[in-house]
């Protein structure tokens, strides 16, 4: 009989939910710190924010990243249930690949409902097989669920959330 093994292992799971008001003013430094222990002299980062939340929040987000230098590329998204899809998770994907993002050092900042949190949670999930990120929910379901929890979900063809990864960072 052919040997067989068992193997068992175990992933710590470890990540911080913190509420912080004023997360765009200028004197908030959490936006830039949260998501990495591992700093570059170079901030640089890729933000993905809900269409609607960007039209609201746009310049305040852009006014503080510019107030701390910060080198980045803002992805504005369109969100749905129909446009909850892969061809989103593969847009964000490449936009994380043409910014070159270092995945521990660079996390990925989601601005959004639970629509944006799942795309971009999958992207960053399956980009190098796990990058970074730190998410900002706007919505409620967004700060009670979306926003704390450890999974993410896309539709495909008529099912809802049938794609998705356990991502529990
Ligand atoms: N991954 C998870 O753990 C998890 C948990 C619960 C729900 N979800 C998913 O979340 C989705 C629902 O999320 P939702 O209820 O946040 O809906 P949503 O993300 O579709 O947002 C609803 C609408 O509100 C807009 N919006 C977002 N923030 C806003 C703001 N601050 N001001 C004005 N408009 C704003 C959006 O543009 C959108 O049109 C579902 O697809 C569900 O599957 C995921």
């Amino acid at each position: 009989m052919a040997p067989i093994w068992n193997v068992n292992s175990v992933l710590p799971v470890n990540y911080q939910v913190k509420m912080i008001d004023n997360i765009f003013s200028i004197d908030n430094p959490t936006l830039l710190t949260g998501g990495t222990q591992e700093c570059s002299n170079i901030l640089r980062r890729v933000v993905v924010v809900d269409e609607k939340v960007y039209q609201l929040y746009g310049k305040k987000i852009r006014d503080y990243l510019n107030f701390h230098s910060v080198n980045y590329k803002i992805i504005s998204l369109s969100t749905s249930e129909l446009t909850k899809t892969i061809d989103a998770v593969l847009h964000v994907v490449q936009a994380i690949d043409e910014f070159e993002v270092t995945r521990r050092q660079e996390p990925v900042i989601a601005i959004g409902g639970g629509v944006l949190l799942d795309i971009v949670g999958l992207a960053v999930s399956l980009y190098r097989r796990s990058t970074r990120w730190v998410r900002i929910p706007t919505t409620l379901i967004g700060l009670v669920d979306a926003g704390v929890g450890a999974k993410t979900g896309i539709n495909f063809g008529h099912h809802k959330n049938r794609i998705g990864t356990y991502f529990p960072c």
